[in-house]
């Protein structure tokens, strides 16, 4: 007999059987839309990649930005003081994937959608505010920071009574720089 009701009935559920077989056969598709997965981790790769794989491991969103540098900075090349660029606006890996080259493909990703973005509109840097603890992990990957930007920060911070302390830190990547 088919006792519902009763959890401890020896009665074999068939609906959860299938509910099984589902789950088991959505492995498949599964597997195969990995391998249009952009994360570092999986082995197989499609030659075109969606970004959209990557909705459950983490997001970054961009926007479009211009940088003041000084005359040091930006050196004789360069006669404008603000500069257009493409900014890193937020970037966020799910915590079960960091550690795994993830945060550094997406900035990877991000450099390269700017460098093809440079050849149709000016952009020349892709910029970014780094947590201070961050800053390292940055400028390992190509950025530098914006010294002119930055002071104009503090001065604003310490201007509305801020701790400067926790003033995000300004850093650009030059797109021209290297694309060599
Ligand atoms: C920062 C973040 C994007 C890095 O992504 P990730 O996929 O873990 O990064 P990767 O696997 O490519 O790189 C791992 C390296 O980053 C370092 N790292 C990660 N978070 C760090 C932090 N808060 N401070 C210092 N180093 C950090 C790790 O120690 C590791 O160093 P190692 O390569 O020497 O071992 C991710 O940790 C995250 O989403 N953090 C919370 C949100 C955030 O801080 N966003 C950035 C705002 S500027």
């Amino acid at each position: 007999m088919d006792d519902r009701s009763n959890p401890g009935s020896k009665t074999r559920r068939v609906d959860v059987d299938w509910l099984r077989v589902f789950a088991t056969y959505l492995l498949f598709p599964f597997h195969a839309a990995m391998v249009f997965n952009p994360a570092p981790f999986y082995h197989v790769r499609n030659a075109d990649l969606s970004m959209g794989m990557l909705t459950f491991a983490g997001f970054v969103t961009l926007c479009m930005d211009s940088l003041p540098l000084s005359r040091e900075e930006r050196g004789a090349g360069i006669r404008y003081q603000w500069i257009s660029a493409l900014k890193l606006a937020q970037l966020g890996i799910d915590r079960r994937f960091q550690g795994s080259g993830l945060g550094r493909w997406v900035v990877g990703f991000v450099v390269d959608f700017a460098t093809e973005l440079s050849l149709r509109v000016g952009c020349r840097y892709v910029t970014l505010d780094a947590q201070p603890d961050l800053v390292s992990w940055y400028s390992a990957q190509g950025f530098r920071r914006n010294l002119l930007h930055q002071q104009q920060r503090m001065d604003e911070a310490i201007r509305h009574r801020r701790d400067p302390a926790n003033t995000a830190v300004s850093m650009r990547f030059d797109i021209r720089e290297h694309a060599g």
